[in-house]
């Protein structure tokens, strides 16, 4: 055991695998999209913590935060979430799956893909940690299998703490580079619309990829015809059970808007649906 593993609020070993219900979740064809993409997003989170560390190399908190804490915790979530699939769908192979996305995925994660300040970096993170918080959420109230709600919370409580700290550091990073509303919300809405969905749609399309060369997709047979019919059920599942309220509030947390003002946009920005979260 390294002496980060040590600090991870659980581990592997905490999560009971052998009482898995496998009848509760093996025919749900969105379920496994949505585990399966998370997975390989989740398992290539050190690629992304390179370049964040080299961002950060000058800050002796931020960079040993994300070395010791952060990047373990997400590789950790990975590593539960393979382990899960390959508990209920062993049929899918998820190597070869990991090995197709991971070399698409690969090409997104460069210093090009970073916001242009250390402090627009930050709010940029706390949209992706806000986009986890939610999508882990809805997977834990979408699901009836316990094994799955178990570890579907756990990695929700870590996602809710990982943004508690770029947001901590955001606070500092604003003040020191004098960051205006505009410049915050460039990089929120940038990193909403932009590179998130990215990953999220190069996973999902590996997942049903795979998915359909294996043996479940001929258990699929007819009623799963194409990749985009599967993804588009993952995306169902997940939109029905977003928390679009908790979404938009963390959201909008870097902007320190006015109480009145963020009432007024939450209503409109809560019924935008889904779209924007993924691990
Ligand atoms: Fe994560
Ligand atoms: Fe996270």
């Amino acid at each position: 055991m390294t002496d980060s593993s040590r600090q991870l609020p659980w581990s592997l070993d905490d999560i009971d695998f052998s009482a898995i219900e496998p009848q509760r979740v093996r025919d749900d064809v969105a379920m496994f999209m949505l585990v399966c993409s998370a997975s390989f997003v989740e398992s290539g989170s050190d690629t992304y913590t390179g370049n964040l560390v080299e961002r950060f190399a000058g800050d002796d908190e931020v960079g040993h935060w994300l070395r010791e804490h952060w990047e373990p915790e997400e590789l950790q979530h990975g590593r539960a979430l393979k382990a899960y699939v390959r508990h209920v769908w062993p049929e899918f192979d998820w190597d070869a799956a990991y090995a197709d996305f991971f070399a698409e995925y690969a090409k997104l994660c460069t210093m090009d893909e970073l916001e242009p300040t250390g402090g627009q970096e930050l709010a940029a993170r706390c949209i992706v940690e806000m986009g986890t918080t939610t999508y882990y959420q809805a997977l834990h109230a979408a699901c009836t299998e316990p094994v799955l709600r178990d570890l579907t919370w756990r990695i929700r409580c870590d996602e809710v703490r990982h943004y508690k700290h770029f947001h901590a550091f955001f606070q500092r990073y604003r003040q020191a580079e004098h960051l205006g509303r505009r410049h915050v919300l460039a990089a929120l809405v940038r990193r909403a619309i932009e590179l998130r969905r990215e990953d999220a749609t190069i996973a999902l399309r590996h997942a049903a990829e795979w998915r359909r060369r294996s043996p479940l997709g001929r258990v699929d047979g007819a009623a799963v015809a194409s990749s985009a019919e599967l993804i588009g059920q993952a995306y169902r599942l997940v939109s029905a059970h977003l928390p679009m309220d908790l979404a938009v509030r963390m959201a909008l947390k870097p902007l320190r808007l006015s109480p009145a003002v963020q009432r007024f946009v939450m209503r409109p920005l809560s019924m935008l649906g889904a779209g924007i979260v993924h691990p």
